[in-house]
């Protein structure tokens, strides 16, 4: 009997911890704008990372669509760097809705079928995040963006206090191959003075990991895919590989062979093939510009291309911004990619590979996985950087290479290292592989969480 009372006000003093010490009920979002009816709540609102200098970045939430508190929880991120993962990743990829028109439609693979979903704007200057003193967008860099992305994580999870011994997972794409790792590893590090991430796992989408080991299997890509000649190919790896290029581009010294064999690898690629996909013909601006920053060149050529867009349209709505309790703050307009922030563009030559490696170390279970179509970041690049890295740790073959299954077709290939590094390819995905191959990403995305290989048969 006193053990039943005690357990009652217990549960009585819990609840009331619960509604007082956070402000997540403001945060609730009552109904977005267009939105069909659904189960779940959704969330979405401010984290302030720095009183002192008002920078606060914003985040958007969508529980799991059934029994959100037996899942668990998954940051997830966008690159750029400085574009929105609101935008791209909630709203063209993986979350439970896409804008059309003036309506959302439900996205029948939505990753918040698995897991309660976090996305977040980072850096300052990003989406609906800010900064209101602007000197903070001259100058960001990898390093204050994984800091600030773990006092986000800090205070989110104080605000949310349900979650913070939930499995925690993070994921992303792109860029994030940078902002993934170098936040895990902060949450690792800080994790030795005082455990509060339950962290279980990354998984890194199409991810920049070794700048010239990513950007040089380009010239492999377009050829075997018969976008560029054989004698193109053969200046694209002697003359002037392709992380040459943009190490001379962002540097502003480009040399005139540079300038020349670009300009022959542009002529003949066409600006008309889609570089994300080689396969795919049409032109959605706000998955393709995440990736512009790592394809200099076709920063001009591709807005052109691009006319209508659905998020732009949707995230710059009052009624949806009121219902998302976001505010635009020293910039006009919401932007699938940030105009203010100017990003350390040269942290793209910073290895993470190493960190990814320093993860195992560490017990974080990591996936590698890769749109096979994309020729931004593509597929060998990635696999040569798994294969060289289970080298490095001693990581012996657990699931040699083999296709996996999405229903009765083949998803892609995987291949696991000590069953804790894995690698796993998106059968005609795009760089942005769950906007392109959503039942397969799903298919992926579950099979990560419940840490088991990819399903061998169907
Ligand atoms: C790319 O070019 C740089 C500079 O010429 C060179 O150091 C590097 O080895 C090249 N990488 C590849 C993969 O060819």
């Amino acid at each position: 009997m006193a053990a039943a009372l005690f357990f009652f006000f217990f549960f009585l003093l819990s609840f009331f911890v619960q509604l007082c010490s956070s402000s997540m009920v403001e945060d609730k979002i009552s109904s977005l704008p267009g939105q069909p009816q659904v189960s779940f709540q959704q969330f979405s609102g401010y984290i302030t990372v720095d009183e002192l200098r008002h920078r606060s970045l914003f985040y958007y939430f969508a529980e799991a669509e059934m029994d959100p508190s037996a899942k668990p929880l998954v940051l997830w991120l966008n690159g750029g760097p400085g574009c929105s993962s609101v935008g791209v990743g909630a709203f063209s990829e993986n979350g439970p809705f896409r804008p059309s028109g003036q309506m959302l439609v439900r996205n029948e693979y939505s990753w918040n079928k698995e897991a309660n979903m976090l996305y977040l704007e980072t850096p300052a200057g990003v989406g609906f995040s800010y900064s209101s003193d602007s000197s903070f967008y001259e100058s960001v860099d990898d390093k204050m963006t994984a800091r600030d992305n773990l006092v986000f994580l800090r205070r989110w999870l104080a605000k949310f206090p349900q979650y913070k011994t939930r499995d925690l997972y993070i994921t992303g794409e792109s860029y994030a191959g940078h902002y993934v790792p170098q936040l895990a590893q902060l949450m690792v590090q800080f994790n030795t003075k005082e455990k509060i991430f339950n962290l279980k796992g990354v998984a890194l989408g199409n991810p920049v990991l070794e700048f010239s080991t990513d950007f040089n299997s380009r010239a492999e890509f377009f050829w075997s895919h018969g976008l560029i000649s054989d004698s193109t190919y053969n200046l694209f790896t002697s003359a002037c590989n392709y992380s040459r290029y943009v190490g001379e581009y962002y540097r502003g010294s480009l040399s005139p062979v540079c300038a020349r064999v670009m300009s022959q690898v542009t002529r003949e690629t066409s600006r008309f093939v889609d570089k994300y996909d080689v396969t795919l013909d049409v032109c959605i601006s706000s998955v393709l510009s995440q990736s512009l920053i790592l394809s200099p060149l076709q920063v001009t050529e591709r807005i052109d291309v691009c006319v209508e867009d659905e998020t732009v349209n949707y995230l710059n709505r009052k009624d949806v911004q009121e219902a998302l309790h976001a505010q635009l703050t020293g910039v006009r307009k919401w932007t699938v990619c940030s105009s203010v922030l100017e990003y350390e563009l040269l942290n793209l030559e910073i290895p993470t590979i190493s960190v990814v490696g320093s993860l195992i170390r560490s017990g974080v279970p990591v996936l590698i996985y890769s749109g096979d179509q994309d020729s931004v970041i593509p597929l060998t690049g990635s696999r040569i950087l798994v294969q060289r890295l289970a080298n490095e740790l001693g990581l012996k073959t657990t699931v040699p290479y083999r296709v996996w299954f999405e229903g009765k077709q083949v998803g892609g290939w995987t291949q696991v290292y000590g069953d804790v590094l894995s690698f796993a390819t998106i059968r005609g995905a795009s760089h942005e592989a769950p906007f392109s191959q959503p039942g397969r990403s799903l298919q992926l995305f579950r099979t990560f969480l419940s840490g088991k290989p990819l399903p061998e048969t169907f």
